[in-house]
């Protein structure tokens, strides 16, 4: 796919309504830089929309953090270490079409990568252990209200 026809597909959903929604956030910003190229912008429009990719990626990661720290997500620290990893990278990225060393579609295409692996890789397994710990809080507060009333159903007999 050329990164002229970016397209949001949603094979990229891990089945977490909050990372899918920002996710989706996220891409459009990838697909404004590659707008922007496919547009002929300027060197400085294009700066300042790939800074917006860059802050919105800190704002998402943030929040991912804590949302592992909050459930006690056992792969926190490899998740967080990738996360600083992107975003250094992405800024040494920037930092090099700044001085012309890299063409916007380049930089384009090196976070798509990473936006891609880390989202069907990482980011899934997150999804899919909140969706397990959730089940298991629904199931044991389910059990909880049953016992509860049974208990109550035969103290009143
Ligand atoms: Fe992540």
């Amino acid at each position: 796919m050329s990164i002229i026809d970016l397209k949001l597909e949603y094979c990229y959903d891990v089945g977490n309504r909050l990372l899918d929604d920002e996710h989706r956030t996220f891409f459009q910003l990838i697909k404004n830089v590659a707008d922007a190229h496919k547009n002929h912008a300027s060197k400085e429009k294009t700066i300042r929309l790939l800074n917006e990719v860059k802050l919105y990626a800190s704002y998402h990661f943030c929040r991912e953090d804590n949302l592992m720290l909050d459930s006690n997500f056992q792969g926190y620290s490899a998740h967080h270490k990738e996360h600083k990893k992107i975003l250094a990278e992405m800024n040494d990225q920037i930092r090099h079409f700044r001085a012309d060393d890299i063409e916007p579609g380049k930089v384009v295409s090196s976070i798509l990568f990473w936006f891609k692996k880390h989202t069907t890789i990482k980011d899934k397994v997150l999804a899919d252990y909140l969706r397990i710990r959730t089940n298991i809080k629904r199931t044991n507060s389910q059990q909880f209200e049953t016992t509860k009333r049974e208990n109550l159903e035969a103290y009143t007999l």
